[in-house]
C-alpha cells in the first residue's frame, strides 16, 4: 500500500438524477479509456476516496468492483488499486520518436561530452542545501531575467581571475548554455542591424539558429593561428562567432598577433565579437591564455558554459555583454524568457564561492592530461604516420590522415561496434580539404577503455 495518499481528480453531485456509486465508475471509465488516468498507475484506496468524496466505503467498494470486472482497475489483496494495464483505451496515440541531443555511444570519440561520471554530486548536493538555506521568501519568485545577482557578482570575479574577462556584474546574463545564448544574441544581433555573420571554417556545425534569425553566414578560414583576420575584414561581416582559445573543432589556439589584429578591427569597425569559450579552462602545457574580451570589451560579448566544466546536464551558461549591446538583449529576454532555475543559480553561486568549481577544474584537468596523455601514446604506438594537433587545450585532438579515407564507412563500422565518431569534414560551410582529419574526443573515456577503444578504431579505418 502507498504511504501517501494518491490524488485524483474525481468529484460527486449528491443532488444529481445518477447514483453515487455509478458517477464514480463513469469517471474513472472516462478518464481511464480517454488515456488521462494511465495503464498501471496507482488510484486512491477505497477508504481514501470515500473520505475525501464524503460518501460511504461500501459505495467506493462497489464501484471499484464493478470497474475491476470490467477490467478496468486491477484489485488486489493488500495490494494499492491500479488501473489495469489491459484496460481498454478510447484512443492509441502516435508520437513522432523524440530526438536526443546525443545518441550515447559506450566508447565516444566525438568532441563536445566531457567526462560524465565525475560530476561533483556530493558537492553540488551541499550547494543546493546550502542555496535552499539562504533563500528568502522572495528568492523563489521570478526575480531578475538577467539572473541572481549572488551568481553574476561570483562570475564577474571568477573570469577576471581565471579567464582575463573584464566584467561587471551588471552585464552578465545566466544562460541556459550556449546554445540559449545563441538565440538570444541572434535576435538582438538582428535587431542592431547586423545581417552578415561571419563564421570560422571549419566551424560548430549547429548553426541553424543564426539563419533562422535571418543572418548571412560567411565562412572565413581558419589557420593555425586561428581566423584569419584579414579575410574577415575583407568579408563585409559586421560580427563574428569564433572560439579562440581552442577553435571548435580544429582545436588551434588563436596567436597573440591575430588576437591584436582581431581586436584593431572590432574597434575600427564597430563590429561585434562572439566569443564561445566552451572549453578554455582546459589547459595543459601551454601558458594561459586569457579571453578576447579583455583585449575588447566594448566589442565582444563573451559567452561561457559549465557544460564541459560540470555536465551539460545543468544548462547552465552566462554571457558578459558589453553595455551598448544589453539594451537589445533586454528587450528580447522580455519578450522571450523568465530566466533559469533560480535555486540552480543559488547553488552554483555557493559552489564558485566556496572555491570547489576551481577544485572540480583541478582535479579535472588532471584527469584530462591524463586522457591525453593516453591518447598521444597510442596514437604514436598505433598509427605513427598521422599528424596530431589542437591538443595543447580543451578536450579533444585533430588527426590528419595523408590521404582520403572512406569516411562514411569507418563512421558506419565505428556505430557497429559502439564507437562514436566524427571527421572534420562536416564541420565545413564550403568544400573541405580532401585528406581526412579525424576529431578524437578523449573527455568521456577512462584511460584503458579509451586505448582499447582506439585499436579497434585502428582495425577498423585498415579493414
Ligand atoms: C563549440 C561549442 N560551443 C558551444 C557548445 C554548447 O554549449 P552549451 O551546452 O553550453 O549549450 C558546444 C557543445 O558541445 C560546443 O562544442
Amino acid at each position: 500500500m502507498s504511504s501517501y495518499e494518491v490524488e485524483l481528480l474525481i468529484s460527486v453531485d449528491r443532488h444529481g438524477p445518477e447514483a453515487l456509486h455509478a458517477q464514480v465508475e463513469r469517471q474513472f471509465r472516462d478518464a481511464i479509456r480517454s488515456g488521462t488516468l494511465r495503464p498501471g498507475s496507482e488510484v486512491p484506496s477505497t477508504r481514501a476516496l470515500a473520505k475525501r468524496l464524503g460518501i460511504s466505503r461500501p459505495l467506493v467498494m462497489e464501484a471499484y468492483a464493478q470497474l475491476a470486472a470490467e477490467g478496468y482497475l486491477a484489485l488486489r489483496q493488500g495490494a494499492a488499486p491500479r488501473v489495469a494495464n489491459t484496460a481498454p483505451r478510447q484512443q492509441v496515440w502516435v508520437f513522432p520518436p523524440e530526438s536526443f541531443t546525443t545518441t550515447f555511444f559506450r566508447y565516444d570519440f566525438r568532441p563536445g561530452i566531457p567526462d560524465l561520471s565525475t560530476f561533483p554530486s556530493a558537492r553540488w548536493l551541499k550547494a543546493v542545501e546550502a542555496a535552499l538555506k539562504t533563500m528568502v521568501p522572495n528568492d523563489f519568485g521570478y526575480g531578475q531575467r538577467f539572473g541572481i545577482w549572488p551568481l553574476r557578482q561570483a562570475l564577474a570575479d571568477y573570469l577576471g581571475r581565471v579567464r582575463g574577462v573584464s566584467a561587471d556584474p551588471r552585464q552578465i546574463l545566466v544562460t541556459g548554455g550556449f546554445e540559449q545564448a545563441r538565440s538570444f544574441l541572434a535576435q538582438a544581433l538582428r535587431r542592431r542591424g547586423v545581417s552578415q555573420l561571419a563564421v570560422e571554417e571549419p566551424g560548430y556545425t549547429d548553426r541553424h539558429v543564426w539563419l533562422d534569425a535571418g543572418l548571412t553566414l560567411i565562412p572565413v578560414a581558419v589557420d593555425e593561428d586561428g581566423i584569419d583576420v584579414a579575410a574577415l575584414a575583407r568579408s563585409g561581416a559586421q560580427a563574428v562567432l569564433l572560439t579562440p582559445a581552442h577553435q571548435s573543432p580544429t582545436g588551434v589556439v588563436m596567436s597573440g598577433a591575430r588576437r591584436l589584429a582581431l581586436a584593431t578591427w572590432l574597434r575600427d569597425c564597430k563590429a561585434v565579437a562572439i566569443e564561445d569559450d566552451y572549453d578554455g579552462e582546459f589547459r595543459y602545457d601551454r601558458a594561459p591564455i586569457g579571453a578576447l574580451q579583455g583585449l575588447a570589451p566594448d566589442h565582444v560579448v563573451y559567452a561561457g558554459t559549465t557544460s564541459k566544466t560540470m555536465a551539460p546536464a545543468l544548462r547552465l551558461g552566462w554571457m558578459v555583454v558589453p553595455p551598448d549591446l544589453l539594451l537589445a538583449l533586454e528587450s528580447e529576454l522580455q519578450r522571450l524568457d523568465y530566466g533559469r532555475s533560480r535555486i540552480d543559480q543559488f547553488a552554483l553561486a555557493h559552489f564558485i564561492r566556496t572555491g570547489d568549481y576551481d577544485r572540480h577544474l583541478r582535479k579535472m584537468r588532471a584527469v584530462y592530461r591524463d586522457r591525453r596523455e593516453a591518447l598521444l601514446g597510442v596514437i604514436r604506438s598505433d598509427l605513427p604516420e598521422v599528424e596530431v594537433s589542437g591538443i595543447s587545450a580543451g578536450l579533444h585532438a585533430s588527426v590528419r590522415f595523408s590521404r582520403r579515407l572512406n569516411e562514411a564507412a569507418i563512421v558506419a563500422r565505428a556505430h557497429k561496434r559502439d564507437i562514436g565518431l566524427t571527421f572534420l569534414r562536416r564541420h565545413y560551410l564550403g568544400a573541405a580539404p580532401e585528406e581526412s582529419t579525424l576529431l578524437l574526443s578523449y573527455a568521456n573515456m577512462p584511460e584503458a577503455a579509451l586505448r582499447a577503444a582506439f585499436r579497434t578504431l585502428v582495425t577498423l579505418l585498415n579493414d
